[in-house]
């Protein structure tokens, strides 16, 4: 009986999947302010010409330089783990394949783009990177890529998060980084928001306002900004985990899943697994692709598609995304990385054109689904990671009520082993579900620019 799949070093992809090559209709341009079509040099103040050039790539595979294999072959090919515990105890037909990004030095899947993202920064000669983090994966992610590659790297984390997991932050000092609570002083972004709201819990938002104006005000131009998740190239770089994934499922015997389920945030985990099986719904396969987000922070259940910024302050281009507004300030659950006003571009996009079917879900059930996954399969999750373990238990109910054997693949984005103060505050009855208020929702569509086609 196979309890998981790895695979050999020599199986590890060479190439990246970019699913702007074969999504119908293709991408909305990302704009400026002023609604014109940006230019992809205006980008070059932020970052390097080649994650520029992935940037708008229509290239179906792009080669993985040498130098980021070697450095990801240290924990990659990840395992693709039966979870037959968990299926034992739901008793249900459906077989539960999960792909464990949790693996990673810094926990996570952050590592797979935060890599690339150094070495093609050292590459053009950046000698410090700026970057925000939500619960503190992606902040430590950049941090252990910058020390390999001998970059500075400052981070920006949200503040209700830095406070709830102050070890991330330490694990970030351990690679040599910087780490400062958002909304911070340091810089004209933080001031304007902490005069006005002196307590911020911050958000994503905010601290990528002043990740980009900490970038932008190093007139020697050595100074880069580097994104976590909603943008093309971190959706590219992330589909080294589906890659994978199909390989595995077919030493399980398994040929293509029914259904596939990740959290969102920003996207990246979630496309990084999901984008090269949409490849195959698009020439065909019936594949059920779920996207889930938080209950309290919807945007691809309740936002709408629209050119927006990427940031608070309305520093970044403006998107074709799903967003709930660039001002929206989502309430300070656990699941710091989901806590994001926007959807990346290219999940919107085959969002729209019905190839995903999003799911919502409040943070209590999320829990209980973590602690019941911990106490069959072992692995604490993170409170991100929660909700597609939620997605999941759902699915396989519905398959025994079906009686329906079905395959499920699921990314587990994280482990949590640094977020137990939120299953400590579960355990004492603490977890409140925090759901969005339609007149919340209403206030900070109003915060839309007025900027590029209606959509
Ligand atoms: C463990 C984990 N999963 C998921 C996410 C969400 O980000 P994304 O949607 O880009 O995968 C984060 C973000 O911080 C995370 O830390």
């Amino acid at each position: 009986m196979r309890a998981k799949v790895g695979l050999k070093d020599t199986q590890l992809p060479r190439q990246w999947y970019n699913l702007a090559a074969d999504l119908p209709g293709g991408l909305l341009p990302p704009r400026t302010p002023d609604g014109n079509i940006l230019k992809p040099e205006q980008l070059s103040a932020l970052f390097p010409e080649p994650l520029i050039e992935q940037e708008i790539s229509q290239q179906r595979w792009i080669d993985i330089p040498e130098e980021v294999l070697e450095i990801l072959a240290r924990w990659r090919p990840t395992p693709l783990v039966r979870a037959r515990k968990l299926e034992r105890a739901l008793n249900t037909p459906a077989r539960i394949y999960y792909k464990n990004e949790s693996v990673s030095p810094a926990g996570s899947h952050k590592p797979n783009t935060a890599v690339p993202q150094a070495y093609y920064n050292k590459l053009v000669g950046t000698k410090r990177l700026t970057t925000e983090t939500g619960a503190g994966q992606w902040g430590s992610a950049l941090s252990f890529a910058s020390a390999q590659f001998g970059l500075e790297c400052q981070v920006f984390m949200v503040r209700s998060s830095y406070e709830k997991k102050p070890y991330r932050k330490v694990m970030m000092q351990t690679w040599g980084a910087s780490c400062t609570p958002s909304p911070s002083p340091l810089t004209r972004a933080g001031r304007a928001i902490l005069s006005e709201h002196p307590d911020s819990p911050g958000s994503l938002g905010i601290a990528i306002s002043e990740a980009v104006e900490a970038a932008l005000a190093d007139a020697s131009g050595q100074t880069h900004y580097a994104l976590g998740s909603v943008l093309n190239h971190v959706m590219l770089h992330q589909t080294i985990i589906g890659l994978e994934a199909k390989r595995q499922l077919m030493q399980f015997g398994e040929k293509t899943p029914d259904t596939i389920i990740a959290c969102v945030g920003g996207g990246s985990n979630f496309a990084g697994l999901s984008f090269p099986f949409i490849k195959e719904k698009i020439e065909g396969a019936n594949i059920d692709i779920v996207p889930v987000e938080p209950a309290s922070c919807p945007s691809i259940t309740r936002g709408l598609f629209a050119y927006d910024f990427g940031d608070t302050a309305g520093m970044t281009p403006l998107l074709a995304m799903y967003t709930l507004g660039h001002t929206f300030m989502p309430s300070p659950s656990h699941a710091g990385g989901l806590r994001y006003h926007g959807m990346a571009p290219l999940v919107s996009e085959a969002t729209r054109r019905g190839l995903l079917r999003p799911e919502a879900i409040s943070q209590v059930e999320c829990f209980s689904a973590a602690v019941q996954f911990a106490r069959t399969e072992g692995i604490i999750v993170a409170p991100e990671t929660s909700h597609a373990v939620a997605q999941v238990i759902r699915e396989a109910i519905r398959a025994k009520e079906e009686k329906r054997e079905k395959v499920i693949l699921f990314g587990l984005s994280g482990h949590g082993l640094l977020d137990l103060q939120g299953y400590a505050e579960y355990f004492a009855g603490e977890i409140k579900n925090l759901s969005l208020q339609e007149d919340e929702l209403k206030q900070s569509l109003a915060s839309l620019p007025n900027a590029g086609p209606a959509l």
